[in-house]
């Protein structure tokens, strides 16, 4: 037999329930997803948080956000090496000796093998990667190519940076200061007349 509730909604009779009821087992339901929310809530921030021993470092690299988990001990070139893949950045000395290592933090020139990536949270890097393409190269690597600034190009793409980061110093009169301001920077194959012509250029370019 059907009956109609106090609400007109037509029900069975085994079907009808007390308002009383109703509530009760609303909230004890209500009570059961809060409880399932934050538990699942814990397991992904546990999922999300750094392993133990390690750190997460947010910078932007290359004009794109990275967010790393890393050993406290990684260097800027190891993490852009071995964490993110941007090989273009080479290690030679890895004591910061040869200036091979060379980025840009924030427009100035470092040795990313001295400075540790715990330290680059929050800042922004450019490698010779996010300098230029082969199809839209950065007027100094340009200048490079053209005065043939180079030879096993080892040490290339940390003069470039470097040599970008000096004239954005603007610290560079003369000859001698441009060839002091990169003595940071090491070439073993010896093309430093070349390296000194195209950074000349782009300087008059300017
Ligand atoms: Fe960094 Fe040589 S690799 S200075
Ligand atoms: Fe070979 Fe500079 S081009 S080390």
């Amino acid at each position: 037999m059907a009956n109609k509730n106090e609400n007109d909604t037509l029900v069975n009779d085994c079907d009808i329930i007390t308002r009383k009821e109703f509530i009760a087992q609303t909230s004890a339901f209500t009570a059961a997803i809060t409880i399932t929310t934050s538990s699942t809530k814990k397991i992904i921030n546990k999922l999300s948080a750094p392993a133990p021993g390690m750190l997460t470092v947010a910078m932007n690299v290359n004009g794109k956000e990275k967010t790393l988990e890393i050993d406290p001990r990684t260097t800027l070139l190891d993490a852009l090496r071995e964490n993110m893949h941007l090989t273009g950045t080479k290690k030679g000395c890895d004591r910061g000796q040869c200036g091979a290592c060379t980025v840009l933090v924030d427009g100035r020139r470092i040795n990313s093998c001295l400075h540790l990536a715990a330290m680059c949270d929050g800042v922004k890097v450019t490698t010779i990667e996010g300098l230029g393409t082969p199809d839209n190269m950065h007027p100094m690597q340009e200048a490079f190519l053209k005065h043939d600034a180079f030879q096993c190009g080892y040490c290339t793409p940390g003069q470039i940076c470097s040599a970008v980061g000096l004239l954005k110093e603007g610290h560079a009169k003369t000859d001698d200061d441009i060839r002091e301001l990169m003595s940071g920077n090491i070439c073993r194959c010896g093309a430093y007349q070349n390296i000194l012509d195209a950074i000349k250029e782009v300087q008059q370019n300017a």
